[in-house]
């Protein structure tokens, strides 16, 4: 028994799912868990693409001996040298000593660093190499940076699959569904896929349209990727959030609003600037506790969002640590072409809105922050009534506009 699961008449899931993993790169939540896709084509030759983490390594092992059914592995494809994906390889090479490994020369140097022995089995291939396993033939695509610089995908232009490494992925484990088309992803899963996509490879958005390019010369009926579902239905949807994603282009006129408070003033000033947006119309509006929140959550939802308005405390003269902390994310991941507001707070030296205008200003791209602003001294009254006002009408005003 095991938790196999047929992709075609010849290729098969044979991953794991973990949901015990709490952070996944030790940084990022996952509360849903995760899945490792390693996929088994039973051609002629037998050919393994991908492995999965250690963490699974058994269940893994015990999927392809079965799929094997007897029979001898031939060939190893590592698309991805990130231990999530490759830390098993050692594992398959020690049970099937017949198996090559067919990688690129940055892959093999990436297995000599981490220890793993290949030797007199590597076949090396490059960008535009084609291999036959039989019925099956498939060319090699190099994607550096989606999301390490080895990373190259695969396509069988035979069934018109895209083995597609860390690209079109997901957070959350599968649970039994193997096909996109088996869940409501729109309603499920999406969230949790601009999170995986914005927080591993958001960063890395013009390598990604590199790729997106090469993958729309080529008739692609099928993403196999390392994580989360396949796709074989609706590839356009998910190409399009990848696409939007990618440019730094937000899926939603709306604002959201993240507040950094000690003792609630902060978080009023921002529940007021809520509900003055509500009130003129403007009603997709979202609100965070900083304090609260996963940093890879905010980082998700400003990619999907328009507007982005920030309520700080100043704390010991500067922005509150996890507002800066924010900034500094969407900073690392060359987050871009967005509208901001700003929220300030502070009792004696009011700092915070000066230092998150100047920071946005000069480090993240094609960012602009409106004028109208809110300055709270201590806990907002009604001097600030016209700020909110303000603020609101031109987060308004430039949602139309866009
Ligand atoms: C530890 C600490 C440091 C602070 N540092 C400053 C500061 O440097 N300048 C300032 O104007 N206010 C400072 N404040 C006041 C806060 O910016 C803010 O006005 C106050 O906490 C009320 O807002 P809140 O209810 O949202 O926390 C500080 C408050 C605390 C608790
Ligand atoms: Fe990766
Ligand atoms: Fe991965």
């Amino acid at each position: 028994m095991s938790s196999v699961r047929k992709v075609t008449e010849d290729l098969y899931w044979v991953g794991v799912n973990d949901k015990r993993l709490h952070l996944f790169e030790n940084i990022h939540p996952i509360p849903d868990g995760v899945s490792y896709n390693s996929y088994l084509l039973m051609d002629k030759k037998r050919v393994l693409f991908d492995t999965v983490d250690w963490s699974g390594c058994r269940e893994f092992l015990k999927n392809v001996e079965e799929v094997l059914d007897g029979k001898d592995l031939d060939y190893l494809v590592i698309n991805h040298m990130e231990p999530d994906h490759a830390a098993s390889m050692e594992e398959v090479l020690l049970r099937y000593p017949n198996c090559k490994v067919i990688s690129n020369e940055r892959a093999f140097m990436l297995m000599h660093q981490f220890g793993f022995h290949v030797e007199d089995r590597r076949e090396e291939v490059k960008e535009g190499d084609t291999f036959s396993f039989g019925k099956h033939k498939v060319t090699f695509v190099a994607a550096p940076m989606v999301h390490w610089p080895e990373a190259m995908v695969t396509f069988d232009t035979t069934d018109g699959i895209l083995f597609s490494a860390d690209a079109f992925g997901s957070f959350k484990s599968l649970d039994g569904k193997l096909f996109a088309d088996e869940v409501n992803f729109d309603r499920d899963w999406i969230d949790e896929a601009r999170r995986y996509f914005t927080n591993i490879v958001g960063k890395y958005g013009p390598f990604v349209q590199f790729l997106l390019g090469k993958a729309a010369t080529v008739p692609i009926k099928m993403f196999c990727p390392l994580h989360g579902p396949v796709w074989r239905t609706d590839l356009g949807y998910y190409i399009d959030k990848h696409d939007k994603w990618s440019k730094y282009i937000p899926e939603e006129k709306g604002v959201m609003i993240v507040y950094a408070s000690m003792y609630g003033n902060t978080e009023a000033a921002a529940q007021t600037l809520a509900s003055t947006l509500c009130d003129k119309g403007m009603t997709n509006v979202k609100v965070y506790d900083i304090s609260k929140t996963h940093v890879s959550y905010l980082v998700a939802d400003a990619f999907k969002y328009s507007h982005i308005v920030l309520a700080s405390v100043t704390y010991n003269l500067e922005i509150y640590p996890p507002m800066y902390e924010f900034l500094h994310h969407l900073k690392t991941l060359n987050f871009q072409k967005r509208v901001f507001g700003i929220i300030e707070n502070g009792s004696w030296a009011i700092k915070s809105g000066t230092l998150m205008r100047d920071y946005i200003e000069t480090e993240l791209k094609e960012c602009l922050v409106l004028n109208a602003q809110v300055s709270v001294n201590s806990a907002p009254d009604e001097t600030n009534e016209p700020e909110f006002q303000s603020l609101a009408d031109s987060l308004i005003e430039s949602i139309q506009k866009q």
